[in-house]
């Protein structure tokens, strides 16, 4: 009996739970309101069988308690229900599946005439390509990428070299117009996602996949990695800003393209510059500047401080040592070794190393 009463409470409480909780979705920002039908219907199903389940079983054991006297009854076979539980399973299962199948369909297939922007996922950065002025995005490969080319952009396809290049973690877009995702990883499955926007997809290495949506609400909308992709992870968070078309093409005229990458001139080797070198470069989604321990070391006071590392060597931390070390990474006793080979040049290195400096008086 006590069995029946905590399951009772758990059906009445389970309710509840689901009218009053505050974990429910954000606020919608896309078309995509389909995906919160999808859900509703998703969360009625499982919530109608749970508590007709539930409630099932508390009646038979009010119905078959223990009495004296009483034997069960054997009863093997009963064609009838059977029948029964298999059609209404059926429906249930089909009306959970073919909901989410007529949504997805339309979600991978854009509209023609729909904005490009390609997302690169990195460990632990992302970054953004969208087409120039010819409106067409330039080839890409693998063996092209090096310092200076992130994304590995074909140097000799004409058609990329307005290509409009976004190395941050945030990027904008134009309010109600159809977007075409592009993915692409470059190191290990990521996936991005826009809660309000109700869209993701998986980036798997040595794919490209996609999806599309159009914002529908003017502001600043979190993106973040949803694929488990290191100990970097909770780092790869980032914010996709929607604007009137006007604010967006002032913002769009301020990114540089990828032939403007390419003059080395372009880039200073101050402390500024090297702020946003560790920004663009996704230093700082594993080192902090306020002293917090992060992934790797803090640059905060890093300069003269002795590293050990894991073959138990030490070193002091000087100007050469950043040098040599950024661009020939050693594991750090206590810190998981993960840091990459940066493609740097020489100015970028000594902006970088300007900027670690300055972290440290
Ligand atoms: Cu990228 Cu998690």
């Amino acid at each position: 009996m006590a069995i029946a009463v905590a399951l009772f409470v758990i059906v009445i409480g389970s309710v509840l739970f689901h009218v009053f909780t505050p974990w429910w979705l954000t606020p919608l920002a896309s078309n995509w309101g389909q995906m919160d039908h999808t859900l509703t219907i998703t969360v009625v199903i499982c919530g109608l069988f749970f508590v007709a389940i539930n409630l099932f079983v508390v009646y038979v054991l009010w119905r078959y308690r223990h009495r004296e006297g009483q034997r069960a009854a054997y009863e093997p076979e009963h064609r009838s229900l059977e029948r029964w539980l298999i059609g209404v399973t059926t429906v249930g299962i089909v009306a959970l599946l073919a909901p989410g199948l007529v949504v997805y369909a339309d979600y991978v297939r854009p509209p023609s005439g729909a904005m490009e922007l390609e997302v690169v996922g990195q460990q632990w950065q992302w970054r953004f390509r969208m087409p120039g002025a010819d409106g067409k995005l330039g080839g890409s490969d693998a063996r092209f990428v090096k310092a200076g080319n992130p994304l590995g952009l074909d140097p000799a396809d004409a058609a990329g070299q307005d290509d409009v290049i976004v190395t941050g973690s945030e990027v904008h877009v134009p309010l109600n117009r159809p977007i075409k995702m592009i993915l692409r990883s470059h190191d290990v499955l990521h996936d991005f996602f826009v809660p309000n926007f109700r869209a993701r997809m998986n980036i798997v290495p040595g794919m490209v996949s996609g999806f599309w949506f159009t914002p529908t609400v003017v502001g600043r909308f979190e993106s973040m990695c949803a694929q488990l992709c290191g100990v970097g992870h909770p780092n790869m968070r980032g914010a996709v800003v929607v604007e009137d078309p006007a604010t967006y093409a002032k913002w769009l005229a301020q990114q540089p393209t990828f032939a403007q990458m390419q003059v080395p001139a372009a880039r200073g080797s101050g402390v500024g510059d090297g702020q946003a070198l560790a920004q663009a470069k996704g230093c700082l989604a594993c080192h902090s500047v306020d002293g917090s321990r992060s992934v790797g070391p803090t640059w905060k006071g890093l300069m003269g401080k002795t590293e050990t590392f894991e073959d138990g060597t030490t070193a002091v931390v000087d100007e050469g040592y950043l040098r040599r070390f950024i661009r020939e990474p050693k594991p750090i006793k206590g810190f998981p070794p993960v840091m990459p080979k940066m493609e740097i040049s020489d100015e970028e290195l000594a902006a970088l190393v300007a900027y670690i400096r300055a972290q440290s008086s």
